[in-house]
């Protein structure tokens, strides 16, 4: 709990020992800041990471990689090239070859194991790099995001000398070199969510971080050196949309796997046609989080909360529908903004800082866009009246209620921190409104009744469904998708398997 250090400006009301009910959750004190004090050890440039060395780019260009809380240049990236992603598969294809494809399982675990425990000694440093590259709150990157990310490591080091156990009765064998694509709204979890089951099976692995958040791969490639990997185990090449186009199309690739948006999905999947790379891909979503009349109120709107803000919205399985049952829906609203008017916002080093920066001035931009089309159509709007840092690219937490299943803030992905609110009257109604969407990825469903429970988690359309609780993650929990949220599994036996030849 962060501790009041200031009193001052307490309202008068409060002083006065009158009840002011507005203003109970309202802006009762500053806090004084806390920034995050840890260095980053951020390098001026970093060049791709290939066949075990940092090497520069084909083409000699880079490009700038900024800190989205205020706009200031963090580093330069190397720009790739259809080059680079060409040297990257070689060695890729090397290592495979002579190496890492060849290496018992038990070996290859005490590698992972090495990159686990080195990324949990440099945590600290990890977080604040995360959260000066990509915006989101420190807690966040150091409660979450890294150790998460370790998690995983450890997780799969674990599965590794037990590969047999993968698909009991079958023989599994590694697919040779993978290729990868991840954005940008958990740049180290989702690199680890997709190195470390395609490490543990015995592939190699070229990848793509997302542009505005590429610097901790390049410094987990520092960790791969610590470690001892062989060469060409995980090669890491940067850049934008083409880079990424060329390493998911490469003739070299096995199989693919991308994380990011439905539309980018379609072109991948569309230029894969006909050729027999395996594929993976984890999408968007427009999650229902829902919530019946005997729920336990208070808990649901902190898993509400936690459900859509968290990580400023930048979460394909975000709560970003709320259904609320019509006997509670206006307690839940009632308390659900008294709780938002008190989130903090703003610098994201902050240790108290709940909502962070928005991760690039274009996503900004596609949330104001969207949040735009839900006033005009008519969705009553409510945002606390925080103050905004005034550089960098923020935006406040925002609720809209009295949305109705067709406005677009209803049906299409926002990843922001905007949560659209909808009541039902019936179980049935519910799970309509929640599977009426293009996408499948999670839902959450509130009640105290266990049969209720099973019953949704069974009609509910939705990879996860997640039970009195919100935005929940283990590594032994696959973790995936229906419709355009996308195909395979991450994480768990599951995730596995999506790695493998099986024989
Ligand atoms: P995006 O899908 O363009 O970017 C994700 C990754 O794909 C990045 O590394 C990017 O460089 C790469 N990429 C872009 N074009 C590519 C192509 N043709 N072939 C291969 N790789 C390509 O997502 P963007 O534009 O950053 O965000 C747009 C929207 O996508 C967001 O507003 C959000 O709704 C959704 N999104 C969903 C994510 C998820 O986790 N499911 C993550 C990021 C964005
Ligand atoms: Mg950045």
């Amino acid at each position: 709990m962060p501790t009041v250090t200031s009193e001052k400006k307490r309202p008068a009301a409060r002083s006065a020992g009158r009840p002011a009910p507005e203003l109970i959750f309202g802006d009762l004190w500053e806090y004084d800041p806390s920034p995050e004090t840890a260095d980053p050890r951020l390098k001026a440039r970093y060049d791709h990471f290939i066949g075990g060395r940092f090497t520069a780019p084909a083409s000699g260009k880079y490009f700038d990689s900024i800190n989205p809380a205020n706009e200031a240049k963090l580093a330069e990236l190397a720009h790739g090239s259809a080059a680079d992603v060409d040297a990257a598969y070689a060695a890729a294809r090397k290592a495979f070859d002579t190496t890492w494809g060849r290496m018992p399982g038990r070996e290859r675990a005490k590698y992972i194991y090495r990159i686990a425990r080195l990324l949990q000694d440099r945590a600290r440093e990890f977080a604040v790099a995360e959260t000066m590259d990509g915006g989101k709150a420190i807690k966040e990157s150091r409660d979450f995001d890294v150790p998460m990310a370790a998690a995983h490591f450890f997780y799969h080091a674990g599965w590794a000398d037990k590969l047999d156990y993968v698909a009991p009765g079958r023989k599994v064998a590694p697919l040779g070199v993978v290729g990868q694509v991840i954005p940008w709204n958990f740049p180290l979890l989702m690199l680890a969510w997709k190195l470390a089951p395609a490490l543990a099976m015995g592939n190699t692995v070229v990848i793509k971080p997302a542009e505005t958040t590429s610097i901790t791969a390049l410094k987990l490639a520092e960790i791969f050196q610590d470690a001892g990997l062989p060469p060409g185990v995980v090669n890491i090449v940067t850049g934008f949309g083409d880079t990424g186009a060329a390493i998911m199309t490469h003739p070299v690739a096995a199989k693919v796997a991308f994380t990011g948006s439905t539309e980018v999905g379609k072109i991948i999947m569309r230029s894969l046609a006909g050729t027999d790379k395996k594929m993976t891909l984890e999408l968007g979503g427009k999650a229902a989080n829902i919530v019946f009349d005997d729920a336990p109120i208070d808990q649901a709107v902190e898993g509400i909360v936690n459900g859509i803000f968290f990580n400023q919205g930048h979460v394909c399985c975000a709560g970003s529908r709320l259904l609320v049952h019509e006997p509670v829906a206006a307690e839940v609203l009632a308390k659900l903004k008294n709780r938002v008017k008190v989130l903090r916002i703003g610098d994201p080093l902050d240790k108290n800082t709940d909502i962070g920066a928005i991760n690039s001035k274009e996503q900004l931009g596609t949330i104001e866009r969207l949040v735009a089309t839900g006033v005009k159509e008519g969705a009553t709007m409510f945002q606390p009246a925080c103050k905004l840092p005034s550089k960098g690219y923020y935006f406040r937490p925002t609720i809209f209620s009295g949305v109705s299943m067709s406005h677009r803030i209803a049906r299409e992905e926002i990843f922001g921190p905007v949560l659209s609110v909808l009541t039902f009257r019936t179980l049935e109604e519910a799970v309509e409104k929640a599977n009426n969407t293009a996408y499948g990825l999670s839902a959450g469903v509130w009640t105290d009744k266990g049969s209720r429970i099973l019953k949704m988690s069974t009609e509910l359309k939705a990879g996860v469904v997640w039970a009195n609780t919100y935005n929940k993650f283990d590594p032994a929990s696959p973790f995936g998708g229906y419709k355009e949220s996308g195909f395979g599994r991450e994480g768990g036996r599951q995730g596995l398997l999506d790695y493998c030849k099986l024989a």
